[in-house]
């Protein structure tokens, strides 16, 4: 999918992000449908989920796609570093990225995307690829859109 059609899609499936939202009382379910929303629009998405922060760790919350590990520490992996950073990362080569935690072998690049409420990373938003440099700054602005919306959830 080309970049500028990527930005497209992200500003397509905002207003159905807040649908999904709206009036329900039910976080689990609403990330649940929202990992369900995007595997469907990007097909270069191969893991889609999120991780929440549980004391020193993330453990593992609503995603599509193959099985995946339950407990991440702070700073471990992708995932724990952009929750340390506080800060969207994308890794292009994850064999490249050192202390990658490799849930299926096939993820060859990874965008990560924190979701911060009063300035605390409560949880991580996970884009996995079997393809090598699958991820744009524009799957990061995207990324940041949806987890601000999804923060008044924590
Ligand atoms: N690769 C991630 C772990 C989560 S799985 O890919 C679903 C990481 O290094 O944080």
């Amino acid at each position: 999918m080309g970049k500028f059609r990527r930005t497209k899609v992200y500003e397509e499936i905002i207003p159905q992000v807040k649908s999904l939202m709206e009036g329900i009382d039910n976080r689990v379910g609403i990330l649940a449908n929202v990992s369900a929303l995007l595997k469907e629009k990007f097909p270069y998405y191969f893991w889609v989920g999120f991780y929440i922060v549980k004391g020193d760790n993330l453990e593992l919350g609503p995603f599509q796609g193959p099985v995946a590990c339950y407990t991440i520490k702070k700073g471990a992996g992708v995932c724990g570093h952009a929750w340390e950073v506080n800060m969207g990362v994308m890794v292009p080569d994850v064999n490249k990225f050192h202390g990658h935690i490799a849930c299926s072998s096939e993820t060859r690049s990874e965008a990560v995307m924190p979701i911060v409420k009063d300035d605390e990373v409560v949880g991580v938003i996970d884009v996995d690829s079997s393809e090598l440099d699958a991820f744009g700054v524009e799957d990061l602005d995207g990324l940041k859109v949806i987890a601000d919306m999804l923060a008044p959830l924590f």
